[in-house]
């Protein structure tokens, strides 16, 4: 089977990336929201980021265009019907989920593949909400989507592995990396993240040293491109505590326990970069 036409649901940060990849990538292109604001808040994301390749002669204008060209945008689910493949990628929040992919799986042809973007929810959960599990994967893509190599495509007991290899081929089509892993709370990438950033939100409550000190020592000493904080701040504290309570409930292991600063960061909207404070100040 080859995928050509994709579909998207939620044009959020990663919704977005996944729907320009594609769209670059020469594929149909239509993502799916709930409502006209947010359609129109996704799709400019989308547009300016286009825009932002071209000006800095990433992709020439004709490319642009074309890429845009292949972009459309619905509210209406029955607009993915003859969608190839459909990857979801709402909020990370367990029923939202499986409602939303309940109600497309009725909509699709059969031979139609769905992919959830989750980070940390496990792909069985939500497959097993469709009538599909067989032609049910994860594609868990990394955020900035247009520049992280990687993909995670997640297998899990039921799926077909004609479906993997399918997936396989889309994610090298759309230019990126895939690895397959097996179906577990964080897949290979944020079971090891995760509690690398917990840990060092531990040493700094431990006052080990400052955030700059403790960024540096990793960007410095063993070339990341961000330190730990930085990059804390960069995918959103609400996103990291989030994924942390659904490994910690998963795993149930001290190494996956949000830190208090952290929950209490959340809950003073301390966010990182898109609430202009987290670790550090961005106003
Ligand atoms: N969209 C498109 N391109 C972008 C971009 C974006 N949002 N942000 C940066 N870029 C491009 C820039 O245009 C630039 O391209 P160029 O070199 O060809 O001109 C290049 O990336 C480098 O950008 P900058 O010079 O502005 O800044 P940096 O050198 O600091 O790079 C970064 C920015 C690529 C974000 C880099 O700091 C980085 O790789 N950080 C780590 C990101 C990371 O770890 N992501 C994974 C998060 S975990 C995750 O997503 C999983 C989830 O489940 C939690």
């Amino acid at each position: 089977m080859t995928i050509r036409k994709v579909g998207i649901l939620g044009c959020g940060q990663m919704g977005a990336g996944i729907a320009e990849v594609c769209a670059r990538a020469g594929l149909e292109t239509v993502v799916m929201e709930a409502t006209d604001e947010l359609l129109d808040k996704g799709l400019k994301r989308v547009a300016g980021s286009l825009e932002r390749a071209r000006d800095k002669g990433k992709i020439d204008a004709a490319e642009c265009e074309e890429a845009l060209g292949r972009l459309s945008g619905t509210l209406d689910v029955g607009a993915l019907s003859d969608c190839d493949l459909v990857i979801e990628a709402i909020i990370e929040d367990l029923e939202l989920k499986r409602q939303a992919l309940s109600e497309l799986d009725a909509k699709l042809d059969s031979a139609a593949i769905l992919a959830t973007n989750t980070s940390s929810l496990t792909v069985t959960e939500l497959a097993m909400s469709t009538s599909r599990p067989g032609r049910f994967v994860g594609l868990h893509f990394f955020n900035p989507v247009p520049v992280m190599r990687l993909v995670e495509v997640v297998r899990t007991l039921m799926v077909e592995e004609a479906v993997v290899d399918t997936v396989v081929d889309f994610v090298k089509k759309v230019g990126k990396e895939p690895i397959r892993c097996r179906d577990n709370s964080g897949f290979i990438v944020n079971r090891l993240l995760i509690p690398y950033l917990l840990d060092a939100i531990r040493a700094y409550e431990e006052g080990v040293g400052t955030l700059e000190e403790i960024d540096a020592g990793l960007r410095l000493g063993c070339g990341y491109p961000m330190g730990p904080f930085t990059l804390l701040d960069f995918i959103g504290l609400d996103t990291c505590y989030y994924i942390a309570n659904i490994m910690f409930e998963e795993y149930r292991e001290k190494r996956y326990a949000p830190p208090s600063l952290l929950k209490q960061m959340v809950q003073a909207g301390r966010l990182g970069r898109k609430s202009g404070r987290g670790f550090y100040s961005y106003e």
